[in-house]
């Protein structure tokens, strides 16, 4: 087991370079099996869940190297349709490997996905979407028994506008003949990545980033070298950790305009932020307001990954704070270890009320999840004194290194064994 060791109240200065962005990374290992020759994906983080999906290729008889940061699969020697049970239910990512296992063999059995515990998180839309397309899915035994060599093209309403199910269900129609239309499909940078990696390769997606996606199936896809956007999480993160330590930092290879629900609201705290095409420069040499009310939505509004690194923030800024999770009913575990900091966070149903204290103190805590860990973690860097944060296997499904980013700003934070 590992922890981040943190001593607080060092200002952060510096640059530091964004990676590519866990969520576009993932889908596209799992379209990969789409394409018929190799894909190389540059500058990809090296993530647990990147490396899991990456063994998950190899354990269905694709060849995957991982050097440096280029992600090399040939997937030409696929010869089993079945995910390895383990390492698939134990990462939520592996349900994308659905919707192309179907395209390209028309079969798939896959296990129910696991992942961070921080709802219950169904796949009954990524279901229902495959099942328009005439897809027949068999339940046993907590294996999912997918048949698709009835499937054709179709339309696909989504009654909630699910990341997951519209990347499944787009990948699965990518090979079908004729037009798929997806209704209230998501609107996240990451399926617009997802479908010009795609339309790189051959596709014909249309829409992506609108609500109406449509795929009209082509015969083949080629091979190519792709470079995924750059995550904006973890930019929103690290802009967050500075308004925490305070200072002036440049993050390289961001986009701001994926981030402009938080870059705006700082804005409105009087937090300095400008940015030109690929980096955004922050500056803060003071305590900031608090926002009063803020509500995670699909994009483009506030971004639920964003929830406990903002809490963070808010749990030191002056004045009161509502913040309404609506995405997943059990995003909160990081409140009640900011608590534990002195944070003073009341956690009313899905709502968080946070009175900012003057500071936070030391103290020992736990990541029970990804982005809680990262909250924490950025909320020791302005607490006094030291603290511990548990569960770094869990900030390092998404996050690579980012003890390395935040020591290269002037952090005090170490990795340490326990
Ligand atoms: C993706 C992101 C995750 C982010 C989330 C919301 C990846 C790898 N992960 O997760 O980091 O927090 O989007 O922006 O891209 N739902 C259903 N049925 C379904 C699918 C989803 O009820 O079949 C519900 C979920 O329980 C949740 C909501 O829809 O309440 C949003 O989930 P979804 O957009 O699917 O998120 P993910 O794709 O799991």
């Amino acid at each position: 087991m590992e922890e981040f060791e943190i001593c607080g109240g060092h200002k952060l200065y510096g640059e530091v370079r964004i990676d590519a962005a866990k969520n576009a990374v993932l889908p596209i290992i799992a379209g990969s099996i789409l394409c018929d020759g190799q894909v190389n994906i540059l500058n990809v983080p090296n993530l647990i869940d990147v490396q899991k999906m990456a063994d998950i290729l190899r354990q269905m008889g694709a060849k995957v190297d991982f050097v440096e940061d280029v992600l090399s699969i040939d997937n030409s020697t696929i010869n089993k349709c079945e995910l390895p049970y383990d390492l698939a239910h134990d990462i939520r990512s592996s349900i994308f490997m659905l919707g192309p296992m179907l395209a390209k063999f028309k079969t798939a059995v896959v296990p129910y996905p696991g992942g961070c515990d921080i709802g219950a998180r169904p796949i009954d839309l990524h279901l229902a979407g495959l099942k328009a397309l005439s897809v027949l899915v068999r339940e046993e035994g907590g294996l999912l028994f997918c048949d698709g060599s009835h499937m054709k093209s179709g339309v696909v309403h989504l009654d909630f506008a699910s990341v997951g199910a519209t990347e499944n269900i787009l990948m699965a129609s990518v090979l079908l003949k004729g037009t798929t239309t997806i209704y209230n499909a998501a609107k996240e940078p990451e399926i617009v990545d997802l479908a010009s990696f795609i339309n790189r390769m051959g596709g014909k997606v249309r829409g992506a980033g609108t609500s109406v996606i449509k795929i009209t199936g082509v015969r083949h896809l080629k091979g190519l070298d792709y470079v995924c956007i750059p995550d904006r999480i973890e930019a929103g993160t690290l802009l967050l950790a500075s308004a925490v330590a305070g200072g002036k930092i440049t993050l390289k290879n961001a986009k701001a305009e994926h981030i402009f629900s938080l870059i705006v609201k700082m804005r409105e705290l009087g937090c300095q932020i400008t940015f030109d095409c690929d980096n955004i420069y922050v500056q803060n040499s003071f305590r900031l307001m608090s926002i009063p009310r803020v509500d995670t939505q699909p994009y483009p509004g506030f971004p639920t990954d964003l929830q406990a690194p903002l809490m963070a923030f808010l749990a030191t800024a002056r004045g009161v704070s509502i913040v309404t999770e609506n995405l997943f009913e059990n995003r909160f575990s990081h409140a009640y270890e900011l608590n534990k900091m002195g944070a003073k966070i009341l956690i009313k149903g899905r709502s968080a009320v946070i009175d900012g204290v003057d500071e936070l103190i030391g103290s020992e805590v736990i990541a029970k999840d990804l982005r809680a860990g990262a909250g924490l973690t950025i909320a020791s860097l302005g607490a006094r004194g030291k603290t511990k944060v548990k569960g770094v296997e869990y900030i390092d499904r998404g996050y690579a290194k980012l003890e390395n980013k935040l020591a290269k700003l002037g952090a005090d934070i170490i990795r340490k064994q326990t």
